[in-house]
């Protein structure tokens, strides 16, 4: 390329006087004045900034030899104050009166092989609109400067501010942006001065040498010491144990175990270095807020989305909800949609929690876990019993070969929980099966539910499997039965699908990636979106959703254990390779590989709505990341010799993900294609997975009698069987349903919850629609992102379609709610729909 030939190579300098001085390296192609055909768009962009009057040339023999260039600089700095919402006096305009300090950093070394020297210039408050304060500056940039590699900020106001970009304009190639986004402290608490790259993108072994020292020193920064308690303001990503969900210090009965280690693996969080507690050294102390590196933060109209929503949700919708939900005789007939069969097995093709539903190739159903323990085995769902249900036409047999019999299995996941959970006062838990038959029509029909309680308190094992039927009894318990599957299901969504898959093992790729990958580097650039305020909402979960006592152990059907379980599905279960789609359906037995079918993956069930859109969008995610890829790293050992991308990775394997350190399964990093589909999959789990089990809760959940997040009763036929209790449920089959459902209180704290968690903010991200700087300046990644927002849009209209098409039954019915969760776009609030980038809510 000539620029870099150029910056190596004095002599053509001299040869080509012109050539060089007044383009900013932004990595557009120039040529001598004289033969560019690019010079003619210059030059217009050159009359239209008046650029004779910027450049001092001395006139030559031949040509005229530039000495240096006037280049303006106008920087903006958005209006918010400290975080919230923008102000609407002029008050936060009084904080940034001192001029801003910029320096302009050489993407070249001199002769000698030293750095240049920065060209300095203090800007000063030029304007001031109802957004943001303009900050203008000239800089006189000689010839012999070369490329601009970056620009260096610091400033003495009294509160730190929120650097949008800096415009620098006078080029020959037009005006230069480089963007901030980020937050500068003051002097006073950050005596170094912020460095800020161009939007060019470079693998670490081809980065300008102007720039290296720059470029590692900002790692390190960001990396910090691992010492000490980490402040507001500061910039710093490391690791921590999840050791403050408790506060034991302040009552006995919040101690909880720490998430992470051997005892219980987790992934790990952002560590903020908060004193110890006294009373367990080994958790941290419990703060309002929780540290969050400056930048991660929510910004300020999300926060006060965030913040309004919770008040309004209170105050507008919910308690009338609650009123009307418990009022006295209420007909129970309709309102319980999803406790309709069919409603019950479609949602698991295409509700809130689509990703649990498996094939079934093993019979009889049996238990892995230790008899001696757990009791017997074997499961209380005989052949004989399934024959039936089936109409008698089919054998089990026949079935499991032509792939007929589906399970939502929870039983070995949750009985070494039953005897602990029953310890605690208001729940109950027991290890369930639901066992569905897949009709000619294409939908899942629950056949079976069986329930089962471990050997405890002198009593033997309990199992008992219930069908549905013809009998009032039987139905009554086919009910209840299916109220404590649904509470099974609704915890696994909430503390496994949704959190544990997507926050939680989220925050480690956000940390390691701003560890190790230079904001210059193209797999930053590429991730970035996908990360965004993904550490805050987080933060903001350890505070108040997860902690001991917050809304999860309050509202759900595991009560303090709930988190605790989510350690043991992360030790059993997860698995990074296996949270690609494709690999994930393959796992369960939803899809197998098959050459003739599109994409290579043939469903088992074909009209699998969460399968069928999600497809879609993971290989157009996987093809924007393949050309991506592949423009950064067209030469293979260019993936091996990455060292930033290689410190990345192992990291996120070894101590983001610690506990899993020594898995087999973990993807090699040596090529192309394993970096596509690394990447792939992380974006995938941020977007859309994430979107999938996170905007429908509301809809799917905000009315709990649907969806009980706990079922607080046991089964009246449990043994040994109370007569009372039994007495009481033939005489009130009602009642006793209503009695297994949450409390008003924990209703009314998950729907808030919910409301706010399927909302999107008016700045959300989606998918296709926005595009970062560094993308558009590159013209391959320009059209490369052109074509992925072409498939987003596509994919609007096959979804759209796809609703409509009457042959697809479990999206499409009488009273049935189209599966709209894969749309890629949305507009703000509780929709439904909309992929945003990034976990954010
Ligand atoms: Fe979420």
């Amino acid at each position: 390329m000539l620029n870099q030939q150029v910056h190596r190579s004095p002599s053509i300098k001299t040869l080509i006087p012109f050539s060089k001085p007044f383009l900013h390296g932004n990595g557009r192609a120039f040529l001598p004045v004289h033969s560019s055909p690019s010079f003619q768009k210059s030059l217009k962009i050159r009359v239209g900034f008046s650029a004779s009057n910027n450049i001092k040339a001395i006139a030559g023999a031949t040509a005229p030899s530039v000495v240096s260039v006037k280049v303006k600089a106008v920087v903006t700095v958005k209006r918010t104050i400290l975080g919230g919402t923008r102000s609407n006096n002029t008050e936060d305009v009084t904080y940034f009166k001192k001029p801003l300090f910029l320096g302009l950093v050489s993407a070249e070394l001199d002769s000698n092989g030293s750095e240049k020297p920065t060209i300095n210039v203090y800007a000063s408050v030029a304007g001031v609109d109802l957004f943001n304060i303009r900050y203008e500056a000239e800089f006189e940039v000689p010839s012999s400067f070369g490329d601009i590699g970056a620009i260096l900020v610091q400033h003495e106001n009294q509160k730190e501010m929120y650097l949008k970009d800096v415009v620098l304009d006078g080029f020959l190639d037009g005006p230069m942006n480089i963007t901030c986004d980020s937050w500068v402290q003051p002097l006073a608490i950050d005596e170094q001065k912020r460095v800020f790259f161009t939007t060019k993108s470079y693998l670490p072994s081809q980065t300008p040498n102007g720039l290296t020292r720059l470029r590692d020193e900002e790692l390190i920064s960001l990396r910090g010491s691992g010492q000490g308690e980490r402040q507001p303001c500061d910039r710093i990503y490391d690791y921590d144990v999840y050791n403050d969900l408790g506060d034991p210090d302040n009552n006995p009965e919040l101690a909880r175990p720490v998430l992470g280690g051997q005892e219980h693996p987790y992934p790990r969080r952002c560590r903020t270095g908060r004193p110890h507690c006294t009373t367990d050294p080994e958790s941290e102390t419990r703060s309002d807020s929780n540290y969050v590196p400056r930048d991660e933060a929510f910004s300020g109209i999300k926060r006060a989305t965030f913040s309004a929503k919770t008040l309004y949700t209170l105050l507008h919708g919910l308690i009338p909800a609650i009123k009307a939900a418990f009022g006295e005789n209420k007909d129970l007939g309709d309102q319980f949609f999803w406790f309709r069969d069919e409603e019950f097995g479609r949602q698991t093709l295409a509700g809130l929690n689509p990703c649990a539903i498996q094939l079934v190739t093993k019979w009889p159903l049996e238990s892995t876990l230790d008899p001696a323990i757990y009791g017997p085995p074997e499961s209380a769902i005989t052949t004989e019993m399934v024959e039936k249900l089936m109409g008698g036409d089919i054998t089990v047999d026949e079935a499991i070969q032509q792939k007929k019999l589906f399970i939502l299995d929870y039983n070995d996941l949750l009985l070494p929980y039953v005897e602990k959970v029953r310890q605690l006062e208001g729940t109950t838990l027991y290890g369930s099966r639901t066992l569905f038959f897949l009709s000619s029509e294409g939908t899942l029909r629950p056949l079976v539910i069986e329930l089962t309680r471990p050997p405890m308190n002198g009593q033997p094992q309990w199992k008992q499997a219930f069908q549905s039927s013809w009998q009032s009894t039987e139905i009554w318990l086919w009910r209840l039965a299916k109220a404590h599957v649904l509470a099974h299901d609704s915890g696994y969504h909430q503390l496994i699908s949704h959190w544990l898959r997507t926050h939680a093992c989220t925050e480690p790729y956000v940390i390691a990636t701003n560890r190790h990958l230079s904001e210059m580097h193209p797999i930053y650039r590429l991730l970035k979106p996908h990360l965004r305020y993904t550490m805050e909402i987080n933060a903001l979960a350890r505070k108040s959703l997860i902690n001991a006592g917050g809304t999860i152990e309050s509202a759900f059907s595991p009560l303090k254990y709930s988190i605790e379980l989510s350690s043991a599905v992360y030790d059993q279960l997860w698995r990074f390779d296996y949270e690609a789609l494709p690999k994930d359906l393959i796992k369960r037995g939803m899809a197998v590989e098959d050459p003739t079918a599109p994409n290579g993956l043939k469903l088992t069930i074909e009209d699998y709505p969460y399968a069928n859109d999600g497809l879609n969008l993971w290989f157009a995610l996987k093809q924007w990341v393949t050309d991506y890829v592949n423009h950064y790293y067209h030469d293979q050992s260019l993936v091996q010799s990455d060292k930033e991308l290689q410190a990345w990775w192992t990291e996120i394997r070894t101590v983001g993900h610690a506990d899993k350190k020594d898995e087999p399964w973990w993807p090699v990093l040596k090529t192309s294609e394993d970096l596509i589909e690394i990447i792939t999959t992380i974006v995938w789990v941020a977007s859309g997975h994430h979107a999938a089990v996170n905007f429908g809760q509301y809809a799917y959940a905000g009315y709990f009698p649907n969806r009980p997040s706990i079922a607080r009763t046991n089964m009246p036929t449990e043994e040994p069987i109370s007569e009372k209790d039994m007495k009481f449920f033939l005489e009130n089959p009602q009642a006793v349903l209503l009695r297994s459902f949450p409390t008003q209180l924990q209703a009314i704290q998950v729907m808030a919850v919910l409301d706010v968690l399927s909302t999107h903010s008016p700045d959300e991200e989606y998918l296709g629609k926005q595009m970062e700087p560094a993308w558009g300046e590159d013209p391959t990644i320009f059209a490369a992102f052109e074509r992925f927002s072409g498939r987003m849009m596509e994919l609007e209209g096959i979804i759209d379609e796809r609703n409509a098409d009457m042959k697809l039954k479990n999206r499409n019915g009488a009273g049935v709610v189209p599966y709209e969760l894969l749309k890629p776009f949305s507009g703000p609030g509780v929709t439904q729909k909309g992929v945003p980038y990034s976990i954010s809510i």
